[in-house]
């Protein structure tokens, strides 16, 4: 298999390529990526050897063209990712995602290539604390951010050319992921790091927030069952049951980190904050049989934590312009 993965450099791709030169020797990748602030070719390199890798843009139609049409199947991870930069500069997250994404569906329907969609389960809303309902493929799109609406943009482009093109696509709305090389501007890694460098965790609001964490190994072994597997013109739900607050999630890396449980701060809340997001994966579970390899988030988390103080050289480069961008907005 020829595989075309865009933003493979980046948190959820690299993990992506790694595990597929581990445990597919039959797939050969590919990788497009923009390397922008968010992608690292040393994410890449413990597989550098093992890949082909393109720097480009998934908006530059010649060169999406001519790499779609070398591929067997292509899965889209290159995305503007982060929800507090969409609030400041929403226009690359435009670029990127829908004109991103409109790019590669032309090239993928010109050619026939199968081709799988990464989104996120942002594109549902957010759920009331005490709601007894999950998110499932049905639960109608509410997205509540500049980030989340131009992904919910571009999985209704992918569903339109499945639909009047008929092209072989799939779409995957996966909620929180952590673990390796994830950027530092996120929530898990930013508290990582910050209490490597000896400064308090800072959590956005009262921190009563909740995310349904899953591994990045486990969201990546998903895609893998839908690729094989999945049922072209489907939307699955990827989860692995892990909601949890944020304040939990703080006061279990000051624990793991040897610290008192209280040592974070309360800062800024994020304007437009979704309050909770649950999956109910149930789906992807019976029909694809699939299940996660990381059942306790309390060992994945330590493991994460690990690699971190491991992987210093990797994340001290973004660290410092990160925190001042945040000191800018006060959080
Ligand atoms: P990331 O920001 O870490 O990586 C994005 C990658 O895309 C980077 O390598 C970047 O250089 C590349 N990229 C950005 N713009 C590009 C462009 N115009 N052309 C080519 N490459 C470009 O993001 P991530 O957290 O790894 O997320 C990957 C995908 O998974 C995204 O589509 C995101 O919406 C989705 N997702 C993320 C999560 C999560 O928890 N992080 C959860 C569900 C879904
Ligand atoms: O649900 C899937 C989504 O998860 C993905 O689509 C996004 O790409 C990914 O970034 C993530 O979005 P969130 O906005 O949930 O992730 P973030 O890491 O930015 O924040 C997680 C929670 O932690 C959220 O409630 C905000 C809060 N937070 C975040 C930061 C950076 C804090 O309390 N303090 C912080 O410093």
């Amino acid at each position: 298999m020829r595989l075309l993965v865009t933003g493979g450099a980046g948190f959820i791709g690299s993990n992506f390529v790694q595990l597929t030169v581990r445990e597919r020797p039959d797939v050969q990748v590919t990788v497009l990526d923009a390397l922008t602030y968010a992608g690292d070719r040393a994410s890449l390199a413990p597989v550098a050897d093992a890949i082909t890798f393109v720097e480009g843009d998934v908006t530059d139609a010649p060169l999406v063209d001519r790499l779609v049409g070398a591929a067997d199947v292509v899965v889209h991870f290159a995305a503007e990712s982060h929800n507090d930069n969409s609030l400041h500069d929403p226009w690359p997250f435009v670029r990127t995602n829908v004109i991103g994404t409109y790019t590669l569906l032309e090239a993928v329907r010109k050619h026939g290539v199968r081709y799988h969609h990464i989104s996120t389960d942002e594109v549902y809303g957010d759920l009331e604390l005490d709601d007894p309902e999950r998110f499932t493929a049905s639960t109608p799109y509410n997205p509540s951010s500049p980030y989340s609406s131009t992904k919910a943009s571009s999985d209704l482009l992918v569903r339109a050319w499945a639909r009047s093109f008929g092209i072989q696509a799939t779409i995957s709305n996966c909620s929180n992921n952590y673990g390796p090389y994830q950027h530092v501007e996120k929530f898990i890694p930013r508290q990582v790091t910050n209490v490597i460098d000896g400064v308090r965790p800072k959590l956005y609001g009262q921190g009563l927030n909740v995310r349904d964490w899953i591994h990045v190994e486990d969201h990546n072994t998903a895609v893998w069952a839908i690729i094989d597997r999945g049922r072209a013109g489907e939307t699955y739900l990827i989860g692995a049951d892990g909601e949890m607050n944020n304040r939990d999630v703080v006061e279990l890396i000051l624990e793991l980190s040897g610290l008192p449980t209280d040592a974070y701060d309360l800062v800024a809340d994020r304007p437009g904050h979704d309050m909770r997001y649950a999956i109910d994966s149930s789906m992807l579970r019976t029909e694809l049989g699939w299940e996660p390899r990381y059942r306790s988030f309390r060992d994945g988390l330590a493991a994460t934590v690990a690699w971190y103080r491991d992987n210093e050289a990797w994340w001290r480069p973004r660290k410092e312009a990160t925190e001042a961008k945040y000191a800018q907005l006060g959080r």
